[in-house]
């Protein structure tokens, strides 16, 4: 099983939370501004952003748009924000419509919660990596 965790992250919530998850899934967590885009095929793409003024970041709009429905098996995503939800339902839509498997389940920390959902990432990661 390989996986993937790719996040945008501007003051660092998402970050945290996307560490978290590569933690329980035994990978690293890579910015998207690190490593543009995935070349291997993964079966699971742990994929997260947060939004700002109720949009998501152009950035993550941009590497999703590119994203290669080849390479990837699916994708499952996570966010932090203050209430929305809305980058996941937004992403939910961009990559079903381009024939990529995305996860009902998402995992969501509001921002100002990070550090005590960490575990709960941790835990979120590790059982897509059974
Ligand atoms: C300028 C600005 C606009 C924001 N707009 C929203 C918003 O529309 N809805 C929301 O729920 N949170 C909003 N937030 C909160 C961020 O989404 C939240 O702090 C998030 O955890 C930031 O994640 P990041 O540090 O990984 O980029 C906003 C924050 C900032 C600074």
């Amino acid at each position: 099983m390989s996986i993937c965790v790719r996040y945008l992250s501007r003051s660092g919530n998402t970050r945290k939370i996307a560490q978290a998850i590569a933690e329980g899934a035994g990978v690293e967590a890579v910015s998207i501004t690190e490593e543009k885009q995935i070349t291997e095929p993964v079966d699971v793409l742990f994929l997260g952003g947060a939004p700002y003024a109720n949009i998501m970041d152009k950035e993550l709009r941009a590497y999703a748009e590119a994203l290669d429905p080849k390479l990837v098996g699916r994708v499952v995503l996570f966010t932090t924000s203050n209430w929305s939800r809305r980058t996941v339902h937004a992403l939910r839509k961009l990559l079903t419509a381009k024939g990529i498997r995305v996860e009902e389940d998402f995992f969501f920390a509001h921002m100002l919660k990070i550090s005590a959902r960490e575990d709960d990432a941790r835990d979120f990661g590790r059982k897509y990596a059974k």
